[in-house]
């Protein structure tokens, strides 16, 4: 049993993630760590984001099994899996880990861009998680404790033009997804909503 959760950052895609493996006793894989890894490896070594070279020896090198870093939350972190997440390459060498947690039994979840589209295009069940950019900029800003709004909401602007905008995988709606706008919905409400999506969509 695979369960797909795609969409823009700051979504509420993470917690109704978490939640469906709670709730339903399947593993949870946070894809996007994955890339913020590699962003955070590329940092850390002095490089910019930008550099391709950097970038792809990053990923190759990673260890996907562990990754619990304090800064891999950290904003500055966020941007750069983005840009390295535009590089076919490095996406490549993270393809392999995802298909492999995604086989995990009895189920598994992952929640990312790009798992209902081309990690697992044959998921049972594809959610695309989305709301507005300012109720996502609200989110993020209590969750990084950040003091600019402004500021925030133009973070999430650019990452939302970079992940839809790229060549390799970029973030869209599989035609298959079922669309959950939490703009309206506090996490108790859109955890509610995203049970009753998967358990209509079950196959026992
Ligand atoms: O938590 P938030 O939604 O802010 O971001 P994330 O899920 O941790 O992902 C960070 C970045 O990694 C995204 O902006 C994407 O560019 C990239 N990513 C991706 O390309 N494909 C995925 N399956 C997951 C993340």
């Amino acid at each position: 049993m695979i369960i797909a959760v795609d969409g823009p950052a700051a979504a509420g895609k993470g917690t109704i993630a978490r939640a469906l493996a709670a709730h339903f006793g399947y593993h949870f894989l946070d894809t996007g760590s994955l890339y913020r890894m590699v962003g955070l490896a590329v940092l850390r070594a002095g490089h910019d984001p930008h550099d391709r070279g950097s970038a792809i020896a990053a990923a190759a090198g990673l260890d996907p099994s562990n990754f619990t870093d304090g800064d891999l939350r950290n904003e500055a972190v966020g941007a750069a899996a983005s840009i390295v997440a535009v590089i076919p390459e490095v996406r490549a060498a993270l393809l392999d880990f995802q298909r492999g947690f995604a086989r995990r039994l009895p189920g598994a979840v992952l929640d990312g861009r790009d798992i209902g589209t081309v990690v697992c295009p044959d998921a049972d069940v594809k959610l695309f998680v989305t709301a507005s950019a300012d109720v996502r900029a609200r989110r993020r800003q209590k969750e990084l404790d950040a003091d600019d709004f402004e500021t925030v909401l133009q973070e999430i602007r650019e990452r939302d033009l970079r992940d839809s905008q790229r060549a390799a995988a970029p973030l869209t709606a599989a035609a298959d997804a079922v669309i959950l706008d939490t703009s309206e919905m506090d996490v108790e409400e859109a955890t509610a909503a995203a049970i009753a999506a998967v358990t209509a969509k079950r196959v026992f």
